[in-house]
């Protein structure tokens, strides 16, 4: 979870979100780059007296800065287009979670197991537990396995919702009618947070995500727990 004055990306919780910030952190340092360089160039011109009152063109230099910043974008398109097919890929998954949004809460079906499903509301500040995290902590979590491939389902009943949790890196729409589809693996134990990111209505701001990573024999236990 992000904190006072955490400005950069979450810790990852899995290998696709560690990708994501590596890129992150790439394009950056090119972004600086270019800024630190353009900056200079532009405050050295007021400071300059050179004249040339007979310069109208210049081939070689009109060349070297069009084909310049074309080879820089490579270097950010190439990874991006790597990042966003690694994304797409799908990697036999052990489980498969089906997320619904509706206004204003998330529900969700183990279709795998019996059919297990349930509602996962915000709990208001007012029925807080005083080690709660307010608007972010929900009554029932969703419970995953850690180091297994698990894919999700994602939809809405309503209107359209995006189920976002940024230490997995995963950001999917619920749209109402569709039903879309990404996976990822959780390679440590945690509760991990994330809310709704697309504007749903009113109560947009309060229908948060808690995902409980535990080793697999413990998710097994969960499970049959539920069952029975
Ligand atoms: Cu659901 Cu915003």
């Amino acid at each position: 979870m992000s904190t006072w004055a955490n400005l950069g990306l979450q810790d990852s919780a899995s290998p696709l979100m560690e990708q994501l910030i590596f890129f992150h952190d790439h394009a950056l340092l090119i972004l600086v780059m270019i800024t630190v360089l353009v900056g200079y160039l532009m405050f050295m011109l007021f400071f300059n007296s050179y004249v040339n009152r007979f310069l109208l063109h210049g081939q070689l230099i009109e060349m070297i800065w069009t084909i310049l910043p074309a080879i820089i974008l490579l270097f950010i398109a190439l990874p991006s287009l790597r990042l966003l097919y690694l994304l797409d890929e799908i990697n036999e998954p052990s489980v498969t979670l089906k997320s619904i949004g509706h206004q204003w809460y998330w529900s969700y079906e183990y279709s795998d197991f019996n059919n297990i499903e349930f509602d996962s509301y915000m709990i208001p500040t007012n029925e807080l537990a005083t080690d709660g995290f307010r608007l972010l902590d929900v009554d029932n979590r969703v419970v995953l396995p850690m180091n297994s491939q698990i894919r999700i389902l994602v939809t809405a009943a309503d209107v359209i919702h995006s189920w976002t949790v940024p230490a997995l890196g995963v950001k999917v729409d619920g749209t109402p009618g569709r039903l879309n589809q990404t996976n990822f693996f959780i390679n440590r134990p945690g509760l991990f947070y994330g809310q709704c990111s697309e504007i749903c209505g009113a109560n947009h701001s309060f229908m948060p995500i808690v995902i409980e990573s535990v080793p697999v024999n413990y998710f097994i236990k969960w499970i049959s727990s539920n069952n029975s």
